[in-house]
């Protein structure tokens, strides 16, 4: 497995493989490794000849009362953790190399960055797709594996990828769970054990109302009342952002559930700010 730490190191390691007509996965990640990312990784390596994991905390995507100092790093285990699930190259660039100096050129997704998670988050999905692409330059991938996770963010980047028509196909892989139903993420680890406890309750609401949806189609309105219902009960330490029953392409409201919907939610436990969702179809 190649380490890149240099643009010059990864470029020329990317040169080679596609002298030899090999095709190249690409699997963006800001580090400390879990299952969720290494499921982007195996489908990567499933479907390209050379998966280049990216490793690289984005500063410029962290307001700055956001966690990005203490975001948690993990480097060894990462690489451990990527050789195991067959990546052949990683890029592990300091920040400096990303950015020399003051960025001046930015990519933003205009109203899809603004929906869910952005309304919250000013500026966060334009220091994503600005990495991104740059990454999409750098690497050049055929194809680019992001995690259904983060939905908004894969629906921004599949757009961004469109709409400048970067030679990639981003693929979008499903959320990987804890045994309770919890989404994995990096920021779990900031939870306290009564947090913790009272956390699989998001996903539990979303499964609730996907049952209720399949039996009785309710109007979008009720289903988020039904949800912030059940999240005041069973996770009552959770402070909540954000429930939207959402387009799956556009991100719009929607006000019926008689056509797949996308139920998205953000709550605050403290420190933690978790997403989940869950697309519900009729
Ligand atoms: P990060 O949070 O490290 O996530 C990297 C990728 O892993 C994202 O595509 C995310 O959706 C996916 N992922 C995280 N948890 C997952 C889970 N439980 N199941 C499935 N996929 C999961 O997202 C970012 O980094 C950054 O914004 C990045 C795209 C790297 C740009 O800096």
């Amino acid at each position: 497995m190649i380490l890149a730490e240099t643009i010059l190191d990864l470029r020329q390691a990317v040169r080679v493989v596609r002298a030899a007509g090999e095709t190249i996965g690409l699997v963006p990640t800001m580090g400390a490794l879990h299952a969720g990312h290494t499921s982007l990784i195996d489908a990567a390596a499933g479907e390209c000849d050379f998966v280049v994991v990216t490793i690289f905390v984005n500063p410029i995507q962290f307001a700055p009362t956001e966690d990005f100092a203490d975001y948690p790093r993990a480097p060894v285990a990462d690489l451990a953790l990527c050789e195991q699930h067959g990546a052949a190259a990683i890029f592990a660039p300091g920040v400096e190399e990303m950015f020399p100096r003051q960025n001046e050129t930015s990519v933003s997704v205009a109203h899809l960055s603004e929906k869910l998670c952005g309304r919250s988050r000013p500026g966060h999905f334009t220091g994503v797709c600005t990495v991104v692409a740059k990454l999409f330059n750098l690497v050049q991938p055929d194809r680019a594996y992001f995690g259904a996770k983060d939905y908004q963010q894969a629906v921004i980047l599949r757009r961004m990828a469109e709409d400048l028509n970067f030679p990639v196909e981003v693929v979008t892989c499903p959320i990987v769970r804890e045994p309770d139903g919890l989404a994995i993420s990096s920021r779990n680890a900031y939870l306290t054990q009564e947090q913790r406890l009272q956390a699989p309750a998001l996903y539990a609401a979303l499964r609730h109302a996907q049952a209720w949806v399949r039996r009785e189609t309710p109007a979008a309105a009720e289903v988020i009342q039904a949800i912030r219902a059940d999240l005041a009960e069973h996770a009552p330490l959770g402070e909540v952002d954000y429930v939207q029953l959402v387009d799956p392409e556009t991100l719009e409201d929607v006000e019926t559930t008689d056509r797949p919907v996308v139920t998205a939610l953000a709550v605050r436990f403290g420190k933690a700010r978790l997403i989940d969702n869950l697309r519900i179809e009729p």
